[in-house]
């Protein structure tokens, strides 16, 4: 099984509130139902659809604001976003089926306690691709909390063979390079790793916190993080061919 997620950075514009990335995110579709050949599980994040309400409720705080309106509206613009998504993937018959992160996982204290990995392991069996996303969770101990993306990648990642985030950079640098595989011993990177200022892996938690989940994920799967931005890099990753990524590795 092939992991994909589509980064809210490469499937909205982050500057721009509830701005959907409509061509590109098009476009990568295409390229999944066009090289794949095994069964696909899809995580998507937020971006500009899940980060400004959570910022807007303080939703990863202690004292999360108006707590029963920040659900309900954060969660549903998160589904509006997912629904884009659902219907590209229909026109390209790879039958999705849409799992909410927040109501296939249980939080304790922030941290994701548990996922319905059965539910992932009966959709696929029906030939169908389940598509999961960053949401917004009841937590037993904060009442609620934000599901992201990168917890689904990891806690999905021991069903996969292969992991893929779909990210707005080449990969990762170090010392300005472009590293084909990078592993635990050339962290952490700083700004002078970058090629430039401005590049930036993630937003949510900061490049190091980003290779350290995906060192994480790496010991139950090759992972790769590769430009979204460029036409063809996607399909070429899945196919196994050699293409401009990086490779995390422990
Ligand atoms: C965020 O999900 C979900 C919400 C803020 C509701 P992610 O954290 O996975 O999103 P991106 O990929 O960083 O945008």
């Amino acid at each position: 099984m092939i992991l994909i997620k589509l980064g809210g950075s490469i499937i909205t514009d982050k500057e721009k509130p509830y701005t959907f990335m409509r061509k590109r995110t098009h476009r990568l579709i295409d390229e999944m139902a066009s090289s794949v050949d095994e069964d696909l599980i899809i995580v998507h994040g937020g971006g500009s659809f899940g980060h400004p309400g959570a910022e807007k409720y303080q939703i990863n705080t202690c004292e999360p604001l108006r707590v029963g309106e920040a659900v309900s509206t954060v969660q549903h613009k998160m589904r509006l976003l997912n629904e884009r998504i659902l219907d590209m993937m229909i026109e390209n018959k790879l039958w999705p089926i849409s799992l909410p992160g927040g109501l296939i996982t249980r939080y304790e204290d922030g941290e994701l306690a548990e996922i319905d990995e059965e539910i992932f392991k009966r959709y696929l069996e029906l030939d169908t691709t389940p598509v999961t996303f960053g949401d917004v969770a009841l937590d037993k101990k904060n009442r609620i909390t934000i599901c992201s993306g990168d917890d689904l990648m990891l806690a999905l990642g021991r069903m996969a063979d292969r992991a893929i985030f779909v990210s707005d950079v080449d990969g990762i640098f170090k010392k300005g390079k472009l590293m084909s595989n990078i592993s635990h011993g050339s962290l952490p990177l700083t700004k002078d790793d970058l090629p430039s200022q401005k590049a930036s892996i993630d937003v949510t938690g900061g490049m190091n916190r980003k290779i350290e989940m995906m060192l994480s994920l790496s010991k139950h799967c090759r992972t790769f993080l590769v430009n979204g931005k460029k036409d063809g890099r996607l399909a070429s990753l899945i196919k196994g061919d050699d293409v401009i990524c990086t490779e995390v590795e422990l």
